[in-house]
């Protein structure tokens, strides 16, 4: 049986070097908070409790991370003065439970991995285990000591370090797996004697190594987990490496990038084989493809299924929208949320679709607005075709049987139906509903006065 596991988040600090009004963990990193990557993170391992703690901008990061989520309970401690990473575990100790483990993590570190988190506890044998790594320029970060046998001794700060420990290049992560028995143990012992005046967490290695446990090392698979945010530049080179990687896991499932630097994705992707994509398209949310896919330059898909074989012209915005298989659209088309779109249908440029269903092999080809409609299958809507959806007040519905024909430019008014096989003449204002078979017309006539002369100049 594993012991119950809390989850410690520090999240105190201002972040001053981002020069910016909203607190450093709520900053975004692929279209997503940096201390919701950890939350996340810690929801694939089964964690008994999330405690974070809060200091600067305290009331804007529960705001949001209390909304986003709602359904997890989070213990929120309040670290009013931020007085080092030791102090900032110390406050919780009242929340923290005396048996278990804890796993310690930083809201600006946000992409630790949880295989790396699930080795890290495995790891801890004897009541702590730490995430180290060896780099080509320890600067800043505090410095594994080992003794001869290769034990860790101690970790000493970089501001504390002789010249000799400077030398080493193996450094602190900062995230460690620590019993709790420990943490009660060591923690009101801490002292801020240090070039710092901090209470540093680590500290707590070698009150540890005095009580003769050993302290296991890990190390992470990639460098990116352990990389904490700082400033501008570190957030959008930390972006890179993340987008690198997810380009990189797609490649590998048979997805071929016009440009693997020029994709973003911000969520999830999921997509089939021999998928093509161009530069510039931006992936927000959940989105799944099917295979065969082809996407062109500047689109930007939000939340989207995307069947097998459709084709996606440049700068189409498709959100919340459900594709069937061999559909093609854009360029320039607007698919807004709960479009449903069935096989082999065809949307094309400059028109926007809401909340509608386009039936199999229909097509809406030039210059339309299909809102609260419903098409059959086969339909063939024209150009310039309007459904006035809205009266100001009320949403209304416009359904369209299959086989439908209707002309270029006309306007259905909602409610309306239009029947099965029936055609509407190019031009009509449509307020009934039109029967099946039947043509429609619902415009002026024609008229026409012989020889007319033009006003002339006075
Ligand atoms: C810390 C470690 C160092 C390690 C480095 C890795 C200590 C003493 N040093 O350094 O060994 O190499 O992380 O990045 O632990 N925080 C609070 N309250 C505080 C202080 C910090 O919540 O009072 C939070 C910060 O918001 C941040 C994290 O803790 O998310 C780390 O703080 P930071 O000041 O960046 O740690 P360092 O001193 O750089
Ligand atoms: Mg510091």
């Amino acid at each position: 049986m594993t012991s119950p596991l809390s989850v410690i988040i520090l999240a105190a600090g201002k972040g001053t070097r981002m020069q910016s009004a909203k607190p450093k963990v709520l900053q975004t990193l692929a279209g997503k908070s940096l201390l919701s990557h950890v939350l996340d993170t810690c929801h694939q391992l089964t964690v008994d409790e999330t405690i974070i703690v809060h200091g600067f901008g305290s009331e804007q990061v529960q705001a949001e991370i209390t909304t986003q989520y709602a359904q997890s309970a989070i213990t929120w401690v309040a670290q009013t003065e931020q007085l080092g990473t030791g102090h900032a575990v110390k406050v919780t100790l009242s929340d923290l439970p005396k048996e278990g483990q804890s796993l310690i993590l930083y809201g600006d570190v946000p992409l630790v991995s949880c295989q790396t988190l699930s080795a890290l506890r495995a790891a801890n044998a004897e009541g702590m285990s730490m995430l180290t790594l060896t780099v080509d320029n320890p600067f800043g970060l505090g410095r594994i000591k080992r003794d001869e046998a290769g034990n860790i001794t101690a970790i000493v700060e970089q501001k504390d370090a002789s010249t000799t420990e400077q030398d080493i290049k193996e450094i602190n992560s900062g995230i460690y797996c620590v019993d709790n028995a420990l943490l009660h143990k060591y923690l009101p012992e801490l002292s801020n004697d240090n070039a710092q005046q901090e209470y540093y967490l680590t500290d707590i290695v070698k009150m540890a190594v005095a009580d003769d446990i050993s302290i296991a090392a890990i190390e992470p698979e990639h460098t990116f987990e352990i990389e904490g945010v700082n400033n501008r530049q570190q957030l959008a080179s930390l972006e890179r490496t993340w987008q690198g990687k997810l380009v990189a896991d797609l490649q590998e499932a048979g997805v071929q990038f016009a440009d693997p630097t020029r994709v973003d994705i911000r969520g999830t992707l999921t997509a089939g084989q021999d998928v093509f994509v161009d530069v510039n398209v931006v992936f927000e949310g959940d989105c799944t493809l099917g295979n065969n896919v082809y996407i062109e330059a500047g689109c930007v898909i939000k939340n989207a299924q995307i069947g097998n074989a459709c084709h996606i012209k440049p700068h189409c915005v498709i959100d919340r929208a459900e594709i069937g298989a061999g559909v093609d659209i854009g360029p320039f088309a607007h698919l807004r949320p709960e479009t449903v779109l069935s096989d082999n249908s065809k949307i094309g440029n400059f028109v926007e679709i809401k909340k509608s269903v386009i039936g199999r092999g229909s097509k809406v080809n030039h210059l339309s607005y299909v809102g609260d409609a419903t098409v059959g299958t086969d339909v063939n809507v024209g150009a310039g075709v309007i459904t006035c959806n809205y009266d100001g007040v009320n949403k209304s519905q416009t359904i369209i049987e299959n086989n439908a024909f209707i002309g270029s430019n006309a306007s259905l008014v909602a409610p309306v139906t239009i029947g099965d096989t029936a055609t509407v003449a190019a031009g009509s204002v449509v307020t009934k509903d039109v029967d099946a078979k039947a043509l429609a017309f619902g415009r002026a006539r024609q008229i026409q006065k012989d020889n007319f002369q033009r006003p002339t100049k006075k």
